[in-house]
């Protein structure tokens, strides 16, 4: 057996959803939903490292991008090592280092691949033995989307997002992901959801149903029928908090992307492109036209959050 590591790094990518349904909210203000989560090539990493004294837990971060997170105790990541420390009784501390890469607070899950990276890092660094699945149950008490970044890949969440199911997706899509700049705060959102749906005729389903269609898209690779199924249903919610993102994605299909969503609660929108240069393309068409806009191409990726360094 090889000795217990000192240092460990791995990293967990942020997700779009290709599809939000919404539903009614539970007594503690969370939504049911049917979405398609899609990991996305644009990664948190989390160095975990044995502290000097023992026992002690601190972060430090490196961001890669605009925007400020805490370091206290409010912290994703801090939050998911003391919950794993608490749920198997370990007494060891850490000293975690994130490498930021996913836009912050907007509405691609960084907050909660950070917490899942330092489950799976902490995990392997403490010697606690638990499975993948534990990982998981243990992150959807951190937030809803961490079992998602723990998971990977494509796949179909029901419940809050929680209950995850593994879809087939066999193509890799190429997205041009596109922060706004500024931050949406997803309660917020989910708020103004609730307020648009009290004054709309049809309420919200209290079950929302997965799009049947768009995981048969995915299945069969066919791009062109993946962008057609492309839906958020916070779109409104999102547009009513910053309207300019209405012209932004407007801006992003007449400049050639395939199709152009809000991702989650927002405001990173998320255009689906053929492939890099295509990608590279509409972004320069959109700077040429718009001036400086933070854009990146990912590509969909079929990992998880995984070691990658251990020591
Ligand atoms: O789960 P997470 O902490 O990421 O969620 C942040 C907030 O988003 C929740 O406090 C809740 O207001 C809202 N939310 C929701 N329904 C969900 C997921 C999140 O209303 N299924």
């Amino acid at each position: 057996m090889s000795p217990a590591p000192r240092r460990v790094v791995a990293t967990a990518p942020g997700k779009i959803n290709l599809s939000l349904r919404v539903g009614g909210a539970d007594h503690r203000g969370y939504h049911a939903l049917a979405t398609v989560f899609q990991a996305v090539d644009l990664l948190e990493t989390v160095e975990a490292r044995l502290p000097e004294q023992p026992g002690s837990l601190a972060l430090t971060i490196d961001s890669r991008v605009r925007g400020h997170v805490p370091v206290d105790s409010t912290n994703l990541a801090l939050r998911a090592a003391e919950l794993l420390r608490s749920e198997t009784g370990t007494q060891h501390g850490a000293h975690l280092h994130i490498t930021k890469q996913v836009p912050i607070a907007g509405g691609m899950g960084g907050g909660s691949a950070d917490a899942a990276a330092a489950l799976v890092a902490l995990n392997h660094l403490w010697q606690t033995g638990l499975s993948p699945q534990e990982l998981m149950l243990l992150g959807s008490r951190l937030g809803a989307d961490v079992p998602f970044a723990v998971l990977g890949g494509t796949a179909l969440g029901t419940g809050n997002g929680d209950q995850l199911t593994p879809a087939p997706a066999p193509a890799t899509l190429t997205w041009l992901l596109c922060a706004p700049g500024g931050h949406l705060s997803t309660p917020e959102v989910f708020r103004v959801f609730d307020e648009l749906a009290a004054s709309s005729s049809a309420p919200p389903p209290v079950t929302p149903q997965p799009d049947h269609e768009q995981l048969r898209a995915l299945a069969t690779g066919d791009v062109e029928a993946i962008a057609g199924t492309l839906a958020n249903e916070l779109h409104h919610a999102a547009v009513h908090q910053r309207p300019d993102l209405q012209d932004l994605l407007d801006a992003l299909r007449e400049r050639g992307a395939l199709a152009a969503i809000v991702s989650g609660s927002g405001p990173t929108l998320a255009a689906l492109v053929h492939d890099d240069e295509h990608g590279h393309q509409v972004s320069e068409r959109l700077r040429a036209d718009l001036g400086d806009l933070d854009c990146v191409v990912a590509p969909s990726t079929p990992h998880g959050a995984r070691i990658i360094e251990a020591a």
